[in-house]
């Protein structure tokens, strides 16, 4: 019994081992097809790399043609215009001028400066902690590389995500000059929810909240006038 069992298994075995051995040869044999053919145009210009390390092949886009791209998009026309909306709206108010010296931080890819540079501000800064050229440079924005009250305007929209609040808040604050105002577009807040962020900024006095739809959101835009020294 355990013969027949023995000789059973080998066959198996033998049976299996020719089966894989033909596979195998006919994988050489017989290279897979790709989707893309040798005679198909795109294939003299697409070159698949050897290897994890082999990066010669790859298209290199110039920042200016990466700019064109995302600058042409609809969804980033849509946000640049919703920034000019509330900018023109601060600008009314008369918080913000094309003289004006602004800085926005936590920038992102640029929307708020290029909807201040289209208004025809000129002294605009954006910073993010990872840059997006010309538009925004690197720095951390709770240790801004700028002099104390060299601004006259501190702009952010993304204060709600800063990981340290208050450092952000005093952060801003210092840069801007005695006089200028910090202005927060935040997720939209309770009145305690407001007394909580104004709170944050010392020697500064609420001059206007207000709830505003920023970039499709539902937000509150508080303007904070600095009062004195950091
Ligand atoms: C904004 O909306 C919230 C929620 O509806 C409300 O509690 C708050 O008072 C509003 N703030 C302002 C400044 O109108």
């Amino acid at each position: 019994m355990d013969r027949h069992v023995q000789a059973l298994l080998n066959r198996l075995s033998c049976v299996a081992v020719t089966i894989a051995t033909f596979t195998l040869l006919l994988l050489f044999i017989r290279t897979p097809e790709t989707c893309i053919s040798d005679s198909d145009p795109r294939a003299a210009k697409i070159k698949f790399p050897r290897s994890s390390c082999d990066s010669t092949h790859r298209e290199i886009i110039s920042l200016e043609k990466k700019n064109r791209r995302l600058w042409s998009t609809k969804i980033w026309r849509k946000n640049v215009d919703s920034y000019t909306e509330l900018f023109h709206g601060i600008q009314s108010m008369g918080f913000l001028t094309i003289h004006s010296r602004v800085l926005c931080v936590s920038a992102g890819a640029g929307h708020e400066v290029k909807a201040l540079l289209e208004m025809g501000v000129t002294d605009v800064t954006g910073v993010e902690l990872i840059d997006s050229l010309p538009l925004v440079s690197r720095a951390d924005p709770h240790n801004l590389p700028f002099f104390d009250g060299v601004f006259d305007v501190g702009f952010s929209a993304h204060f709600s995500e800063s990981l340290f609040p208050s450092r952000f808040v005093s952060e801003m604050k210092r840069t801007v000059r005695p006089g200028g105002v910090c202005i927060l577009a935040v997720q939209l807040c309770s009145d305690e929810e407001l007394r909580e962020i104004t709170g944050l900024f010392k020697r500064s006095k609420l001059v206007g909240a207000r709830n505003i739809t920023l970039i499709g959101l539902k937000m509150t835009e508080i303007i904070m006038r600095n009062r004195g020294p950091p």
